[in-house]
């Protein structure tokens, strides 16, 4: 089982600014809870309890402040900071020590997934031994996206292609990888794009290439929701809010999800509870261990 999981939390947020000039977009609040939570909870969901945050540098103080160590949520939390954003496959080269010839997932900070049936799909994928593993979802607007086209009778993927201009595949690729801990090498590897970025998806296209690149599907039960620019941003929030409101549950909350693990027990989330201080979340917390 993959027990390595990486939050890829920097980034300049630049299509938030200003909300995002002082504070980094992964500290601002989805609903009630930092969206940071969201991303934690689902490798939380895929049981990795190793988990390296990448942040920009200069902004570790602020995330330690609210996720110090994991050892109040049964986990092992490290961070390592980025000097400036030279794309997604660089949290594998700066990961290398964390990764240490292990198998990886990698989930960017800003992504947020909801629905039936996750808990098992993520547990699937960390099953993973070799080759890489993307996660796809049907979207109205794949030109936005990478995508893959995929042969309908058996799943497999007969191409990859980055945001592209005529109609190949509504199926895109959202931001939560599974690697085999050859990523290392094949990150070193890829030259900058362009923008002068390094690209997932020529990272993917390794894979792809040695024909060991497979997927899974969060169907139409389930959600994937951006969240970089401020209307979906919004949308996000508001989607959190109509569930969290209509359920009396809550989508990400990371010590529920701890507990539910078996991780910690009530002393952890008592301790928690004085951490938030007297606030709807701690209540909720409260009402967990009642
Ligand atoms: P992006 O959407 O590429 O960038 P961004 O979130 O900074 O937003 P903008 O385009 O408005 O400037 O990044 C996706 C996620 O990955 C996001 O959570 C930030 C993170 N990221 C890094 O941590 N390091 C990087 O080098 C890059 C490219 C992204």
């Amino acid at each position: 089982m993959i027990n390595k999981g990486i939050i890829l939390a920097g980034g300049m947020g630049t299509r938030m600014s200003p909300l995002t000039k002082a504070v980094n977009k992964q500290l601002l609040p989805i609903y009630d809870k930092p969206l940071i939570y969201y991303p934690l909870s689902i490798l939380m969901l895929a049981k990795i309890k190793n988990i390296l945050i990448i942040v920009n540098k200069g902004q570790l103080n602020q995330y330690k402040k609210l996720l110090p160590n994991g050892k109040n949520l049964g986990l092992n939390i490290t961070f390592k900071e980025q000097d400036r954003p030279r794309g997604l496959p660089d949290a594998f080269i700066l990961g290398e020590k964390f990764i240490n010839q292990s198998n990886v997932a990698m989930i960017l900070g800003d992504n947020f997934f909801y629905g039936q049936n996750l808990s098992k799909l993520l547990h699937n994928c960390a099953k993973l031994k070799n080759g890489a593993k993307i996660i796809l979802h049907s979207v109205q607007n794949p030109e936005l996206f990478g995508v893959a086209k995929i042969n309908n009778k058996n799943k497999k993927i007969l191409k990859i292609i980055e945001k592209p201009k005529k109609f190949v595949s509504n199926h895109a690729i959202t931001g939560l990888y599974f690697f085999d801990k050859n990523v290392v090498n094949y990150a070193k590897e890829l030259k900058p794009s362009k923008r002068g970025e390094l690209e997932i998806i020529d990272l993917i296209n390794k894979y792809k290439i040695k024909n060991k690149l497979t997927a899974e599907f969060i169907g139409r039960g389930g959600a994937w929701l951006d969240t970089g620019s401020i209307s979906d941003y919004y949308k996000t929030s508001a989607f959190v809010q109509a569930i969290e409101n209509r359920q009396g549950l809550k989508i990400a909350c990371i010590e529920e999800i701890a507990h539910l693990n078996g991780w910690i027990k009530k002393k952890e989330i008592q301790n928690q509870i004085k951490f938030y201080g007297k606030c709807e979340y701690s209540n909720y917390l409260r009402n967990l261990i009642k």
